[in-house]
């Protein structure tokens, strides 16, 4: 008992191609399906005397390499369409034709590399690098001049007389049980072998070194770190006022965007409507920007308490009657133009974060400037004690 269940199989050794090609058939033809056999060579119509199905690995290349389309094709539509829309040459931002090569070299990629990876590591089983095979006298005999066959003990139908007898009427030059190993190692990381790993990686890196700095190049070789082009803040030799970061061309306008019609004007006589309802989520988006963009001289809540500590002159606050009584249009008018010393933050702050703010601003002069049916308001809506 104890030793049937230490069996790996039952082999047996034959002289000829055709003998093996026989022996396959008949141990198919016994209903036998985990079996093996061992050429020194692959023997031709082995698959079909063997009676095997065609290899499962097709299904992962197809899976993955759908998958890398897939995801190639994902990835694309949100980067060029969801978050950084972008207009290259009127083309729309889904543009399938100019997606294919990437969506071909991503499937290929993927297929490939996860056909290999999952050969290794499901079908071949890696890192387990032992075999009960490994090192018997039948290894050892079918990589030079002998065919053989093995019944793994695994099999459904695995009865060492029964397997013992079909083999034998087969005629081999000989059968043999094999056991399995006695927790025997067969350690990847030897010490010669890490030997030899350190002494590549000194050899390849040294030698990489030596070929770009001493042989190629008379000069360091700087992987690119000099080039001929301008980074940001930096001067430029080709204009004559040194500039190297360009304004765009007098009268040039964005694509998708009207100009602002009031620039320059301090006091217009009529100015734009706001576009928005000041739902939650447009205050929330005003508060954020506020208190990004304007908190710092205005202060958190518009009273005109700067933390700049005296660097740029204090403003007046939002909440004077002046500044209740403004337009939505004439605030969306001063972020945009700026007023007096108050710069415009027009290149700063979008469009419609103009308006979210203009919003925002509203709700602090309303709370600071309540009236009794907002108190009213709060209180229904606090339970009745006025403080949340
Ligand atoms: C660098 C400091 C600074 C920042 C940042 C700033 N402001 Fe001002 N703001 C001022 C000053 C100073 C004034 C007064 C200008 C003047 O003398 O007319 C002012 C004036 C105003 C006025 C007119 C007030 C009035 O009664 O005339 C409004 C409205 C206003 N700012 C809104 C904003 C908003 C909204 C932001 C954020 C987008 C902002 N400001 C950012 C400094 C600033």
């Amino acid at each position: 008992m104890n030793n049937e269940k230490n069996i790996y199989g039952i082999t047996a050794l034959f002289k000829s191609p055709d003998e093996i090609i026989s022996a396959a058939g008949k141990v198919a033809d016994a209903g036998y399906k985990n079996f093996d056999v061992n050429t020194p060579y692959p023997v031709h119509g082995m698959d079909k005397a063997m009676k095997l199905k065609p290899s499962r690995l097709g299904f992962v290349t197809l899976v993955f390499g759908l998958s890398g389309a897939a995801l190639a094709l994902i990835f694309m539509y949100w980067t060029m369409s969801v978050d950084y829309p972008m207009v290259i040459g009127g083309k729309p931002f889904f543009a399938l034709p100019a997606f294919i090569p990437v969506t071909f070299e991503v499937t290929v990629l993927l297929a490939t590399v996860m056909t290999v990876v999952l050969m290794l590591a499901l079908f071949f089983r890696l890192p387990d690098n032992k075999h009960p095979l490994h090192d018997t006298n039948y290894m050892k005999l079918v990589s030079k001049d002998h065919y053989g066959v093995v019944i793994e003990s695994s099999d459904v139908q695995f009865d060492e007389s029964k397997v013992k007898e079909l083999l034998k009427s087969l005629n081999p030059v000989n059968t043999e049980v094999v056991y399995y190993p006695i927790a025997e190692k067969y350690p990847i990381f030897q010490p010669k072998f890490l030997m030899f790993l350190f002494i590549t990686v000194l050899v390849v890196s040294g030698g990489t070194y030596f070929l770009l700095n001493k042989l190629m190049y008379m000069t360091p070789f700087d992987w690119m770190m000099e080039q001929d082009k301008l980074t940001p803040q930096k001067t430029s030799e080709l204009f004559s006022d040194r500039f190297g970061m360009r304004k765009p061309v007098e009268g040039s306008v964005a694509r998708g965007f009207i100009p602002y019609p009031f620039m320059g004007v301090d006091n217009p006589k009529e100015v734009l409507m706001n576009p928005f309802i000041p739902t939650k989520e447009n205050i929330e988006l005003g508060s954020k920007k506020y208190l990004t963009f304007c908190s710092p001289c205005h202060g958190d809540y518009g009273d005109g308490d700067s933390r700049l500590k005296g660097q740029f002159p204090n403003p007046p606050t939002l909440h004077s009657t002046r500044g209740r009584e403004f337009s939505d249009g004439m605030i969306y008018h001063i972020i945009t133009n700026g007023q007096n010393i108050m710069p415009g933050y027009s290149s700063q702050i979008s469009r419609d974060e103009r308006w979210a703010i203009v919003n925002y601003i509203r709700v602090l002069q309303r709370a600071k400037n309540a009236s009794d049916s907002d108190l009213e308001l709060a209180k229904k809506e606090t339970g009745g004690n006025g403080t949340n």
